[in-house]
């Protein structure tokens, strides 16, 4: 944003009627113009306060010129709310995304996980829909009358557009028909017509406005704007297809509620089928497949649900998607194009990564310059189980190459044209050394990735390292990005996490290096030290995160903070583990403790292990710990009759398979172990149970059967 200096405006009092008409013009066409900064560029020029003041200065002459006040005036515009971020809403069930399946056997497989987690004689029926791609919405209605809709926002917290909502004629205001619940959370698709889309782009461009690139994105931007006017006269749609919080619910099946919901008033999409196999689900997929283009509105692929609404709830969701939901996307947008080169780079764990330079191409709407070329193995025509892709053709510079793009997915090579291939194109060599430090680059035995083994000397590592460290879900420190990194490192005054901290207590000479920097004055730097203050109180999960150890993601570093809760457990649980570490493997009580948290499995808790075996990892965790404070995180639900406990199965359970009944426990907040020790609290025991049951009498474990434990977790 632009702070400019500008002559103070007339008072009103003092203002005549010719110079207040003129006013008025020119406070218009800027409140428009700025209109089109934050509405149509999403990037304003102003600041909201700035904003606020010039609209509320058109009020204040209209007021004392009433006859001045024509239909263009920014206070005539219907719903043209004073502040202009939209408030913040919760969804009481979170909006959640969905895995995602490419193929015939991934949907089989899908199906197969199903029946086992559930143990199923007969094959589920499913609900296949199509994937609509426009934008989520949930629609909040008391009493049947609807009282907040909001946008997906994050899955937790989504953005208030009630206004604009109402604005939809396929949403309705009440629900019609039996069966209201007291309270439900609706949800479905907001999107526009393909027809509709061009005609809007048509008039935007005639407006001297940019185009929209799609129909998805004139769909958001429709429903995003502030002036629900706007949003009015958008041709917006609405497919009702599933729903969050439900007080009662109406049917007991999927396509029970679809019903229900087009009863209720809501549109429902016509093409949904209820099917009795996996065959009978796929021949949909192909079918929609061939009529998609046909189709008024854009899809992306088909969506299967279980129908039935308890096997829904017993399967659950395994962290952000349902168990009992996937998409199956349709294949992705190809292009051809020339690899005029391959870089390698290299990333925090050492991965060299071959990366193809594209003569730049358009596939689907989006201008693809750089795809992956996954490893040397990829380049020569070798999958990852050693089976031959593209039929073993290798990819070569100078070789032209079809390249794909499915979604936000990174794109990639898949195809090359042998025919087209000049004379003098060289099989690639994969390099023997890091681009970045020199040292060896190696694959160990059975891995496709080559690695440099320079671990601490490679500043491509350290720098990788150093990114990730402040990334978003880590420390995520304003003014420090990966620009920012890269040439603080250069500069020597970042080379590890901990100077980030001790940057502003360092020597002068670190200080003025920084005030010296291009356009990096006095501002810039106190604001840098601001930021980085902030951060000295960081939760544990990200601080887990943010050490960037292998196979740590966001979702094991909070398995890992809300298992022990607080930095000093994990780090003593972690140092024990590491010293429990022997050729044989590790027998440790802590590391036994790490490997049975649910959804940590062998790899990861050796990963975390072999990151505190190294001395050199805890000293540089110790110099930051000492700049910084760990906030300690919620340990696994405190509210549950089993929250905090450790429980075990054993023999053959009949009601509920071994996998539902861990993923319920570990729901509810409890551990389940593989093995009965004195620190189990309860074991649940079916027909036939064997040692571990007798060893629980020994210890005196509370034993359980298969009723009792379903009595004691519905409690
Ligand atoms: S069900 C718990 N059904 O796809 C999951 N989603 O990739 C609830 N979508 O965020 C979603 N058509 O925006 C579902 N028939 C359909 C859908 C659909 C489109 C979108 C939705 C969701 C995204 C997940």
């Amino acid at each position: 944003m632009v702070e400019r200096k500008q002559k103070a405006p007339t008072e009103i009092s003092a203002l005549t009627k010719p110079k207040a008409k003129i006013e008025l013009m020119r406070l218009s066409l800027e409140i428009e113009r700025h209109n089109a900064h934050y509405y149509q560029e999403d990037a304003p020029k102003i600041s909201d306060a700035d904003y606020d003041a010039l609209r509320r200065r058109v009020e204040a002459i209209e007021a004392k010129f009433p006859d001045l006040v024509t239909g263009d005036s920014p206070t005539q515009k219907v719903g043209a709310a004073p502040s202009r971020a939209f408030a913040k809403v919760q969804h009481a069930v979170p909006m959640l995304s969905l895995g995602n399946a490419f193929s015939d056997e991934e949907v089989t497989e899908f199906v197969v996980r199903i029946q086992r987690f559930l143990k199923l004689d007969e094959i589920p029926a499913i609900v296949a829909e199509p994937k609509i791609d426009g934008l989520s919405l949930s629609l909040r209605y008391e009493n049947g009358e609807l009282i907040r809709a909001a946008t997906r926002g994050d899955g937790s917290t989504g953005e208030d557009v009630t206004a604009n909502v109402r604005t939809i004629a396929d949403i309705p205001n009440t629900l019609k028909g039996k069966n209201i619940p007291a309270a439900c959370e609706l949800r479905g698709e907001v999107y526009m017509l393909k027809s509709d889309f061009l005609a809007l782009n048509k008039r935007q461009v005639e407006a001297g406005e940019d185009p929209f690139a799609n129909p998805r994105n004139s769909a958001a931007g429709s429903l995003r704007q502030k002036d629900v006017a706007i949003t009015a006269s958008r041709p917006l749609k609405f497919f009702a297809y599933a729903w969050g919080e439900i007080s009662e619910l109406p049917e007991d099946t999927q396509h029970g509620m679809l019903k229900w919901l087009d009863k209720a008033g809501f549109t429902v999409n016509p093409l949904i089928t209820l099917c009795k196999s996996v065959e009978e689900a796929l021949a949909f997929y192909r079918k929609i497949g061939e009529e998609r283009a046909g189709l008024g509105y854009d899809i992306d692929g088909v969506v299967y649900k279980v129908d039935r609404l308890d096997w829904q709830a017993r399967l659950g969701f395994a962290g952000r998607a349902p168990r009992w939901a996937i998409a199956h996307k349709f294949a992705a947008e190809q292009a051809t194009t020339i690899l005029n080169g391959i870089d390698i780079q290299v990333g925090r764990t050492g991965a060299l990564t071959p990366v193809a330079r594209l003569q730049p191409v358009t596939v689907g709407g989006v201008v693809v310059q750089n795809a992956t070329l996954h490893n040397a193995d990829y380049i020569k025509g070798i999958g990852s189980g050693g089976e031959s892709l593209r039929e073993g053709r290798d990819i070569r510079i100078g070789d032209t190459v079809i390249i794909q793009r499915a979604g936000d997915v990174i794109p990639q090579i898949v195809d090359v044209i042998l025919d087209k291939r000049p004379g003098n194109a060289k099989p690639y060599e994969f390099p023997t050394t890091c681009p970045a430090c020199g040292s060896h680059a190696v694959r160990e035995n059975g891995e496709v990735v080559t690695r440099c083994t320079g671990a601490l000397i490679c500043p491509a590592q350290a720098v990788e390292r150093l990114k990730h460290f402040v990334s978003r879900l880590a420390f995520d420190i304003d003014g420090l990005g990966d620009k920012q990194i890269q040439e603080f490192y250069d500069d020597g005054l970042i080379m590890h996490p901990v100077d980030i901290f001790t940057l502003q207590k360092r020597d002068a000479r670190a200080a003025k290096k920084l005030r010296d920097r291009e356009g990096f004055g006095e501002t810039s730097v106190s604001n840098l030290f601001g930021a980085i203050d902030i951060r000295r109180k960081i939760e544990l999960n990200r601080l887990i995160f943010a050490l960037g150890i292998r196979h740590i993601g966001e979702g094991n570093a909070k398995l890992l903070a809300r298992h022990y809760g607080r930095f000093e457990s994990f780090r003593d649980a972690m140092l024990a583990a590491a010293a429990g570490q022997t050729a044989e493997g590790n027998e440790s009580e802590a590391y036994q403790d790490l490997n049975n948290i649910g959804g940590v499995g062998e790899i990861v808790a050796d990963a975390v292990v072999e990151f505190f075996a190294e001395k050199r990892n805890v000293k540089a965790l110790d110099e930051l710990l000492a700049e910084i404070e760990v906030l300690p995180v919620e340990q696994a639900k405190r509210d549950t009759p089993i929250a905090g406990k450790t429980v075990a199965f054993t023999g053959s359970l009949t009601k509920f398979t071994r996998d539902e009944a861990k993923a319920a426990a570990e729901r509810l907040g409890a551990k389940v172990a593989g093995s009965v020790s004195k620190k189990t609290d309860y074991l649940v025991a079916g027909d036939d149970a064997g040692s571990k049951l007798a060893k629980a009498r020994d210890l005196g474990v509370n034993v359980l059967t298969e009723d009792e434990w379903l009595a004691l977790i519905e409690a």
